[in-house]
């Protein structure tokens, strides 16, 4: 099959990677994909957004499956585009995409089907989420409506703080058009989560567990970002959390997705956050997590074409997920000053170290070629340095070891990627 996957981060490099080694994928391009992507398919320079010039670049060249890895272009439709050209396209369509899309329609799907979250009300004015926050216990959460690059979440410990906070969201639109409607919600504590699964409509197939660092510094400290590193399995992913999870969270998400008629083939991320209660759902993605596809899919022993055909045509039933008994870790090498500014065009060296290594993995985020051929950062995160290993710690040391290897003017990461892993 001729593949077209659709994005250019460091999850998109992970998918090629993997698909690259599928028996089933003769031709791959990757739109827009980047330069350490090129090692592995071909970059076709349209952005994620341009669905126009993707459609009729998937119908002029044969392209037999189309993968969408980012949000914006899922929760805008392009796998709707896609199918009604004729090209069978690995995804959720726009009314299934909106469970990550709208998080005031994921937070109401939540409570119409008893699956368990925190407590929260939707506002589309803001003069009552004043009235609502004033009455609040504290810390409290707010979280524009819709995207937001991973940072449309605030921590509020103060009324003075949410007021500011919702002022910030609702009327300044920090976040543009995500905060025409804001979701206020109940501060939970516990440990975090990442569960990616396949779904075919009706089937979920759940992928091994893994955990994100959300915060830019050591010690969870600093802005949000969209992911400094990763981990997997997640040892405090037990089984009686399984358990829980399988009974209240992942198929009941399925089947009220079906019951609404906003039908979901794809991936749906659970985020989780497993309190004294019981485990949570954060939020939803409709997508990879990134970096978390970085560590889950090179421990994934499954041909990946096989089980996302199976998931377009509803044969997902016949799937069984297998992954390595081992543990991954990434660690993500940004540009300083990340997630706010930083300089772009900085020479990266380092890269052959990795060659001929089949447990270390150079995943590009933001890297381009320059005119002179050479790889330069062009994005706040840069690469993510994934290193298998039979347990995580060994896991660890190894990623940190392989960071050692890339230089770049402003190389900045995390120093505590997997410190958790410490108390489990
Ligand atoms: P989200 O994009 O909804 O996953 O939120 C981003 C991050 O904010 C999460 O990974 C959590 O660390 C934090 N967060 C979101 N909602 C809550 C909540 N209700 N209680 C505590 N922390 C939260
Ligand atoms: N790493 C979190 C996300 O992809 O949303």
């Amino acid at each position: 099959m001729n593949i077209l996957v659709v994005g250019g981060g460091g999850r998109e490099h992970a998918i090629c990677m993997s698909v690259s080694k599928s028996k089933k994928a003769d031709k791959i391009y990757c739109a827009p994909g980047n330069a350490g992507i090129a090692s592995v398919a071909e970059c076709v320079p349209i952005g994620a957004m341009e669905f126009d010039k993707l459609v009729d670049f998937a119908k002029n060249n044969s392209i037999d499956f189309c993968i969408v890895g980012m949000d914006d272009p899922l929760v805008g439709g392009l796998v709707d585009l896609m199918e009604e050209a004729g090209i069978r396209t690995f995804g959720p369509k726009k009314n299934a995409a909106i469970l990550e899309g709208s998080k005031a329609f994921a937070k109401d799907l939540m409570k119409k089907y008893n699956i368990p979250t925190a407590a929260y009300e939707n506002f589309d004015s803001y003069d009552e989420a004043i009235e609502y926050i004033k009455k609040s216990k504290f810390p409290i959460v707010l979280k524009a409506d819709g995207l937001a690059l991973g940072k449309g979440v605030l921590i509020c410990n103060t009324v003075d703080e949410a007021i500011e906070g919702a002022r910030e969201i609702m009327l300044d639109k920090k976040f543009g058009e995500s905060g025409n409607r804001m979701v206020v919600e109940e501060f939970m504590t516990g440990r975090e989560v990442s569960v990616l699964s396949f779904v075919d409509g009706k089937t979920i197939r759940i992928m091994t567990s893994a955990q994100d660092h959300k915060r830019a510094g050591d010690g969870d400290t600093g802005l949000n970002t969209g992911g400094m590193g990763t981990f997997s399995p997640s040892p405090f992913y037990t089984d009686e959390v399984d358990d829980y999870c399988k009974k209240y969270i992942y198929q009941a998400t399925v089947d009220a997705m079906r019951s609404e008629n906003r039908e979901f083939k794809g991936i749906i991320f659970f985020g989780l956050m497993i309190t004294e209660n019981g485990p949570r759902v954060l939020e939803y993605n409709a997508r990879f997590g990134d970096p978390e596809a970085q560590v889950v899919l090179p421990r994934m022993k499954n041909d990946i074409l096989e089980v996302m055909e199976a998931c377009v045509d509803g044969k997902l039933d016949d799937i069984t997920l297998e992954f390595e008994d081992n543990a991954a870790v990434c660690v993500v090498l940004a540009s300083d000053g990340y997630p706010v500014a930083y300089e772009k065009g900085k020479i990266i060296k380092g890269f052959e170290a990795f060659d001929n290594k089949s447990d270390y993995f150079c995943f590009h985020a933001g890297t381009k070629f320059d005119d002179d051929g050479n790889i330069v950062t062009n994005g706040g995160r840069v690469l993510g340095i994934t290193a298998k290993g039979d347990t995580l710690k060994e896991a660890r040391t190894n990623a940190y070891r392989a960071t050692e290897w890339i230089d770049f003017d402003n190389k900045y990461m995390r120093h505590d990627i997997g410190k958790a892993i410490d108390e489990a």
